[in-house]
């Protein structure tokens, strides 16, 4: 399997120029499947829920996603991608698996960063993995990372591939990914964007450096901390379902679950 990530810098608001150059670098790539960055349809830092509501799309019928799914059909390619999305009274900070045949399936972020929780509606789907051309994908977004249980979950509901569309802007996401994909031996896919928004209170530096990272650390690929980049390496996604670590530790088979408690660290 071809799969890799796109890297771009959106422009806060601004939907079809932003969708015009994810088509652009989407084109640019010959892939089975590319991840491209968290909200990016519309940038990130929203300063009003209010402004949020006006922005945001419904999953089913958003012409960003028709319009990224059409080319995904055209490329034969399936997308992951970042994107608000509204549903009834609720705002979501979502990700959406694109599949050339039309289909497609949704992630909504879990958990909610810094002043995200002002404006967006905490994910409410459980992690799940769906099955594109024999490989189990996953979705998370962005600082799920930070929560182990994330990543873990999706390993072992059987992702091969983790997608992360992300906007990182801590320092420690890249490395950490690489414990991540290791400690569950799946690949993870990291597409982040660059570039500083200032909005408002508001301002972030986005870190670039999107990731392709193999089931055991490896860095397959990675971008710079700035300017766009695609990259795409030829993955054997079946090494995802050894979870061995050498003829005594399976990492699956090894957990210990009946000595970890039933510990939700509210009680
Ligand atoms: C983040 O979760 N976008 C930092």
């Amino acid at each position: 399997m071809r799969a890799g990530f796109v890297q771009f810098r959106p422009v806060f608001g601004e939907i079809a120029a932003n969708i015009e150059t994810m088509l652009g670098l989407v084109s640019s790539a010959e892939a089975d499947l590319l991840v491209l960055p968290e909200l990016a349809t519309t940038g990130y830092t929203f300063t009003s829920r209010e402004e949020l509501a006006r922005i945001s799309e419904p999953f089913e019928s958003s012409p960003s996603l028709d319009a990224l799914q059409n080319l995904a059909r055209e490329r034969d390619c399936a997308l992951v991608v970042g994107f608000a999305e509204s549903s009834g009274d609720a705002l979501f900070n979502s990700s959406a698996l694109l599949y050339p045949d039309g289909d497609r399936k949704l992630y909504r972020k879990i958990h909610l960063f810094g002043a995200e929780n002002l404006f967006f509606t905490p994910g409410d789907i459980p992690f799940e993995v769906h099955d594109f051309r024999g490989v189990k994908l996953g979705m998370m977004i962005c600082f799920d990372w930070f929560f182990p249980e994330s990543m873990r979950t999706l390993a072992l509901r059987g992702a091969q591939i983790v997608c992360h569309p992300v906007n990182f802007v801590l320092p420690w996401g890249p490395k950490s990914m690489t414990v991540r994909s290791l400690e569950n031996r799946v690949f993870s896919i990291t597409a982040n964007r660059y570039g500083t928004e200032t909005r408002g209170e508001y301002s972030f530096s986005f870190i670039g450096s999107s990731q392709v990272i193999s089931p055991v650390g490896e860095v397959l690929a990675d971008a710079p901390r700035e300017g766009d980049s695609v990259a795409v390496v030829e993955i054997d996604p079946a090494l995802a379902l050894d979870k061995k670590l050498n003829k005594f530790n399976d990492l699956f088979a090894s957990r210990r679950p009946e000595f970890y408690g039933n510990i939700t660290g509210k009680d």
